[in-house]
């Protein structure tokens, strides 16, 4: 048996199963998840451990929107002795990619933080164990694979591997932001992520680079308009709220009291729009799709709050209603959501033609 297994928020595990499913059905990829609500992974088993090969190089990572780290096991342990581990894993009979980076993880739940010491510790000797082994450079190589150590117990762990052009470049699939003090709100850290990890590094430079513009629906208090501030962009807030004083201070800002569904930018069009209003998400879906279609932005980053069930069912709609959109304006869309790691019941989605 291997086992294909996907990291996601605690909580999320029947939308990430879901998700994982239809995508290995999709690929004639034969097996069941499997997955306890709340323990932060599913683990998808395939029927045919040859077909793992297959899946690693044909799964997307970028297109689950719920997953943040796919990796693909062909060993799971269960009965790990305390003493030795490393011996017990018999490293020399491993068949794995050559490897440039290890990582020991655990799931982010309240249980699998438990070994978050017990991870960093064992890193170190498995490391080194690895190398001598022929199974990692010698000197850590990001262009290649990963070996993922994936501990859900003590005794417990999956082994397997990802590739860096289908994979999170970060510890457990997690982008850790720190708050910035002067931010005022939490919220600023989903806008930052977005920013970050749903663009290519060419898109952030042309889209929000200094000096250029944007709308921001929703914005009081101001922790979306804070990461545009941040990065010198001059910004329309919309919203009824207050916003932050020191915001309005920088001389970047400009307030306008409106509805965000009636608000047109004051010169015709931005660069960026951005949009955080609390709203059912197909009318936010709607709505950016008019702002992309008639050019009144170039790329839109927004918040789709979700409904407590059948979350994956209800993005999938979304993506169709977008889609419909857009085919029908004799246009194409490049729309890429995903659940990070600073969402709570929301998934934060950029959408551009
Ligand atoms: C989650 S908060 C936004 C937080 C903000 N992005 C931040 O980082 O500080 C949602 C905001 O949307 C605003 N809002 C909701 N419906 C709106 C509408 N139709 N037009 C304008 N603002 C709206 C609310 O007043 C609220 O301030």
């Amino acid at each position: 048996m291997a086992s294909i297994v996907a990291y996601c928020r605690a909580g999320f595990e029947a939308d990430a199963a879901s998700e994982l499913d239809a995508a290995c059905a999709g690929l004639e990829l034969f097996g069941y998840s499997q997955f306890v609500p709340g323990q932060g992974y599913v683990a998808f088993e395939l029927y045919d451990a040859q077909t793992l090969q297959h899946a690693s190089q044909s799964i997307r990572l970028d297109a689950l929107v719920f997953v943040r780290q796919l990796i693909f096991c062909p060993y799971h342990f269960t009965a790990l002795p305390k003493r030795d581990r490393i011996g017990a894993l018999e490293l020399d009979t491993f068949v794995l990619p050559k490897a440039g980076v290890l990582r020991v993880e655990h799931p982010e739940s309240d249980d699998g933080k438990e070994l978050s010491t017990f991870c960093r510790k064992f890193t170190v000797p498995l490391r080194l164990a690895m190398r001598q082994h022929d199974l990692l450079s010698k000197k850590e190589n990001p262009a290649l694979a990963t070996i993922h150590v994936f501990f859900t117990d003590g005794e417990s762990a999956f082994v397997g591997f990802s590739h860096p052009n289908n994979a999170s470049p970060f510890p457990l699939g997690i982008m850790r932001l720190k708050f910035p003090a002067d931010a005022p709100s939490r919220s600023t850290l989903k806008l930052d992520e977005a920013i970050q990890s749903l663009l290519s590094e060419k898109e952030r430079q042309r889209w929000f680079k200094a000096g250029n513009s944007a709308v921001d629906l929703g914005a009081c208090p101001g922790g979306w308009t804070y990461q545009l501030v941040r990065r010198n962009m001059r910004v329309e807030a919309v919203d009824n709220g207050a916003m932050d004083d020191a915001l309005m201070e920088t001389g970047l800002v400009s307030y306008y009291a409106e509805d965000g569904f009636k608000y047109r930018p004051q010169k015709g069009r931005v660069d960026v729009l951005v949009c955080d209003m609390i709203e059912r998400p197909d009318r936010v879906a709607k709505l950016m799709s008019q702002w992309v279609i008639e050019q009144w932005c170039n790329v839109a980053v927004f918040n789709l709050k979700l409904p407590m069930k059948k979350r994956a069912a209800a993005i999938d709609e979304i993506k169709t209603q977008i889609v419909q959109q857009f085919s029908d304006a004799g246009r194409t869309a490049t729309l890429r959501i995903k659940h990070l790691y600073h969402d709570r019941d929301e998934v934060t989605a950029v959408l551009f033609s």
